[in-house]
């Protein structure tokens, strides 16, 4: 980071931040990428890029950008949302079609945008599988709406599975992937999709106060992560299943590096972990949610392990 040559990126001159945006667009064999400063910002401006104010997306019930963006789709781009429920976060393609609205004149909102998280965070780091990304492709072409992929740990899913990343470029016609998740980079996420509509959400970033000028010693952080941090992402996993096991929940259930445990006592649990040296979080009165990643080692986890498993 210190040495990452750099320039000022709202006008197109940090080599830095080009180099990962043409490298990130290169692996999911998208046209362009825009470099983020968080998460939900790739998320918002990707939505964006599909749905104009007035329509709508549909996504899972618990998806991020439902749960976890404080209402930036509604607040800051207009667009309202409907939901399906899935206890996995799942595609149901069935429930999907039932919501789908297509554009019946100037009384209903119109779907324009489906959706999905993979892998899932609140679903506990559950991954879609490949084939119903497929269907959901195939349905939206024939119905004619737009599919977001929050990809924020496609990371996860394409190490736990050995889908290409491309092929979950393909399924997806705008992506958002964080840098700063598994990867480990300290910040950063981008917005993946054609060259057209990602110059169309640099302007958006920049008219949210989002551009950010000598930004490619974080840039730099990101292209160390994906040389050094992807493969990695295995070990990550594997901890997740040790936990799970020590936890009482079955380590099959569990796909990548999330593991959710239900606890009636989830933030007491919570406490006392915190008292025996190991941070979990409570993501509900009765979800604890446990998430592995490259600063916990294995001889960390498996303290964690001994400490939750008494508990
Ligand atoms: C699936 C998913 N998408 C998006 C985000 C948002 O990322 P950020 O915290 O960088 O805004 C998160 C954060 O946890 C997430 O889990």
């Amino acid at each position: 980071m210190a040495r990452a040559e750099v320039g000022d990126d709202v006008y197109g001159e940090d080599p830095t931040v080009t180099r990962l945006e043409e490298r990130v667009a290169a692996l999911f064999g998208k046209e362009a990428a825009v470099f983020m400063p968080t998460g939900s910002l790739a998320n918002v401006l990707a939505v964006r890029a599909l749905v104009a104010p007035g329509e709508e997306v549909l996504c899972e019930s618990a998806a991020h950008i439902a749960r976890a963006e404080l209402g930036a789709h509604g607040a800051y781009s207009g667009i309202t949302m409907r939901t399906w429920h899935h206890p996995a976060g799942q595609i149901d393609l069935d429930l999907i079609r039932t919501l789908f609205a297509p554009d019946l004149g100037p009384y209903f909102v119109r779907t324009k945008a489906i959706a999905v998280e993979n892998t899932h965070n609140f679903a506990g780091g559950a991954v879609l599988p490949i084939d119903d990304l497929k269907a959901l492709r195939g349905f939206a072409d024939r119905i004619g709406v737009g599919i977001h992929l929050d990809g924020a740990r496609i990371w996860n899913a394409h190490v736990a599975t050995g889908v290409p990343l491309e092929e979950y470029g393909q399924v997806a016609d705008v992506l958002s992937v964080c840098l700063s998740k598994g990867l480990g980079a300290p910040v950063g996420s981008l917005t993946l999709g054609t060259a057209e509509a990602m110059g169309q959400t640099r302007v958006r970033r920049k008219r949210m106060g989002g551009g950010m000028r000598q930004v490619g010693v974080l840039a730099a952080a990101g292209l160390y992560a994906l040389d050094h941090h992807l493969e990695r992402l295995a070990e990550d996993h594997a901890h997740a299943r040790l936990l799970a096991e020590a936890c009482g929940v079955d380590p099959d259930g569990v796909d990548t590096n999330i593991v959710v445990v239900p606890r009636d006592d989830a933030p007491a649990f919570v406490a006392r972990a915190r008292e025996e040296g190991v941070l979990v979080s409570a993501v509900g009165p009765s979800t604890v949610r446990l998430v592995t990643h490259l600063d916990v080692d294995r001889a960390q986890v498996e303290k964690a392990a001994s400490v939750l498993a008494a508990l």
